[in-house]
């Protein structure tokens, strides 16, 4: 059984959809812990399912590497064999990134590496492409430019605003990442060699 620690800044509704798969019975994988950066919304969701939450506020830190550290602490005591960062709106210091590294994946609501960073739907809107995507990556110390596990597109509709083309990409994030998640659960994606596989 994998054991798996989120980390999320918002609504958390790509953990929801996570924390749903896992209490199916057969889904290899289970969440032990769920983290933010601050009093996330999504937090909520890990309640739901009894599972133990942990807050790191990256304002009470003096650096970035401050918060990492302490950040680090938090998920290195669930000893995660994953940590999916699903809506955390934070770069991750390179130490962070070293110490879970490649076990450490992200999703991104863009087809990357179009549209990497925190506004990738809002870039892809303002780009006036027809068609833009979701993706499920290996994070590394770079922005969004870790090995892509997988990826789909999605179409960009007349009128779309950021929240009604956000809101077409999510379904499809979270049915990526559920399978990823399974997948890397079942021995089936090996994260040291992604490409591959
Ligand atoms: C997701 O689209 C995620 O990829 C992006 O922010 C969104 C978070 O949504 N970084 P939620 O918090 O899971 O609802």
């Amino acid at each position: 059984m994998l054991t798996v620690a989120v980390l999320i800044s918002g609504t958390g509704s790509n953990l929801r959809a996570l924390l749903e798969a896992a209490s199916e019975p057969g889904y290899p994988a289970r969440v032990v812990a769920v983290g933010a950066d601050r009093p996330a919304d999504g937090l909520q969701h890990a309640a739901d399912f009894g599972i133990p939450t942990f807050t790191v506020p990256f304002r009470a830190y003096g650096s970035r590497e401050e918060w990492g550290a302490e950040l680090a602490a938090q998920l290195r005591a669930w000893k995660p064999d994953l940590v999916v960062l699903s809506g955390l709106m934070r770069l991750l210091p390179a130490a962070v990134v070293a110490e879970f590294a490649p076990n450490i994946i992200n999703t991104h609501p863009a087809y990357l590496p179009e549209f990497p960073g925190a506004h990738g739907v809002r870039d892809a809107l303002a780009a006036g492409v027809e068609h833009t995507g979701a993706s499920v990556i290996v994070v590394d110390e770079g922005v969004d430019s870790g090995p892509v596990l997988a990826q789909e597109r999605v179409p960009v509709l007349p009128g779309d605003t950021e929240a009604s083309l956000h809101d077409r990409i999510k379904p499809v994030e979270r049915r990526l990442l559920i399978d990823v998640v399974r997948r890397i659960a079942t021995g089936e994606l090996n994260l040291r060699t992604p490409a591959s596989s």
